[in-house]
């Protein structure tokens, strides 16, 4: 129960880190409290930029997403002045999205590292990892028959996410910066094709509505929702009849639609744990932070980091110096505060934000004319699309 690197969780970041170090000759080993099926059809993001695409190329793990991935270049934003289209494949940088379920590239990164004889413990949950400040950190964790054990390691990669041991046991000298959006979406996905051939973009009074194609079965549709409203408050047939009216179905043609499989609500907030080294203990990914799902760069900055810490790591261990892992967390940091402002700015054209109780100076009446006129630079200014799509296709 030792590896020189302990990568805690199995999501998109602890499973490149992984298959990079074991391809370097570094021993780690996977620790993943859920079970291996959980772990291969949890259905999340599932838009991936050019630069995750070459990232996965440059390791011999894109196979899959080459073969089964769609490519996809064109959002559609409907609103009371109309609809425009943005082919963001041909401006900007002239990159495309390449849309592939996470779920599959999960499975197809699980199954590279196996098969190259990685090293990976299911059900086993990490409880908190100790001695951080020092050269000999260690992990204690539930095993999968629910006995304690502890694990040695000389670096620690925490990649659990949101809600794992990781952030549990960052020290005082952690800070964590933390923004609520202030708006909440119903999540959905339904066994219907896609409806429209982009991703689509419903700004409205009602809130906003969002559709994005998954496979030829499968769509994904989000609703703003009412902050604390329980996600079976809205039988199918409502859901239906609100995205048919947020989208304007009765002007741009209607919906596909279907049996809604999969439903939750999201509170659109995100945060940053600066820094992201603190001693042997390295975040990435989720643990690292959360942006909102707005402009879908979670999974992206997952990956992205993943190689940069892998390339650390390998530098230290070989090199006996620590001098590549002190500049991780800078180099991290910079990438993600851009994916923060891109979100932020992305949060704030297409929502209708709920005024404060405490202002009835109809600030929402103001928050809706600036987001009319943003709406309107971006269909009028190239500039402003050229921007644009730099932004919504990078990391
Ligand atoms: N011990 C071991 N494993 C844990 C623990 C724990 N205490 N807590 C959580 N995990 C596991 C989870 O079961 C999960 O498999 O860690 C993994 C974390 O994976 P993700 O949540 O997918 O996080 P990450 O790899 O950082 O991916 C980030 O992918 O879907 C997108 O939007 C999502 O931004 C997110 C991105």
């Amino acid at each position: 129960t030792a590896a020189d690197v302990v990568v805690l969780g199995a999501g998109p970041a602890g499973l490149v880190l992984a298959n990079l170090l074991l391809a370097a000759g570094i021993d780690c080993v996977v620790l993943e409290r859920a079970d291996r099926s959980h772990v291969q059809t949890r259905a999340r993001a599932g838009f991936l930029a050019p630069n995750t695409v070459r990232i996965l190329d440059r390791h011999g793990l894109a196979d899959g997403l080459h073969r089964h991935g769609r490519t996809h270049g064109t959002c559609e934003f409907r609103t009371g002045d109309g609809r425009f289209r943005l082919d963001y494949g041909s401006l900007g940088r002239g990159e495309v999205h390449t849309v592939y379920p996470q779920q599959n590239l999960v499975t197809d990164l699980l199954t590279h590292y196996l098969d190259a004889g990685g090293r990976i413990h299911f059900e086993t949950e990490a409880l908190s990892v100790h001695d951080a400040d020092g050269a000999r950190p260690y992990v204690t964790t539930r095993e999968p028959d629910g006995r304690p054990a502890r694990w040695d390691a000389r670096y620690v990669a925490g990649c659990d996410g949101r809600h794992g041991a990781s952030r549990r046991s960052l020290p005082p000298t952690a800070v964590r910066q933390h923004h609520d959006h202030g708006v909440s979406w119903l999540g959905l996905l339904a066994e219907a094709p896609p409806s429209l051939d982009a991703v689509g973009y419903a700004v409205h009074d009602r809130g906003f509505a969002g559709h994005m194609a998954r496979s030829p079965q499968v769509t994904r549709y989000y609703l703003q929702y009412r902050r604390g409203a329980s996600a079976d408050a809205w039988s199918e047939e409502r859901i239906w009849d609100e995205l048919d009216l947020r989208m304007r179905a009765a002007e741009h043609g209607p919906l596909r639609r279907g049996p809604i499989i999969e439903r939750g609500v999201v509170d659109l907030a995100c945060d940053v744990i600066e820094p992201l080294r603190h001693g042997s203990l390295l975040l990435a990914g989720d643990a690292a932070s959360l942006t909102a799902p707005a402009a879908a760069k979670g999974a992206n900055l997952a990956v992205l980091e993943a190689e940069i810490l892998a390339g650390a790591l390998a530098e230290t261990l070989a090199a006996g110096d620590d001098a590549a892992l002190d500049r991780y967390s800078a180099q991290c940091l910079a990438r993600i505060w851009r994916a923060q402002e891109f979100t932020q700015w992305m949060t704030g054209l297409l929502h209708a934000i709920p005024a404060p109780d405490s202002d009835p100076s109809g600030g929402s009446f103001f928050q809706a004319s600036l987001r009319r006129a943003r709406l309107d630079s971006l269909r009028t200014s190239r500039a402003h699309q050229d921007w644009f799509a730099e932004n919504y296709v990078g990391v």
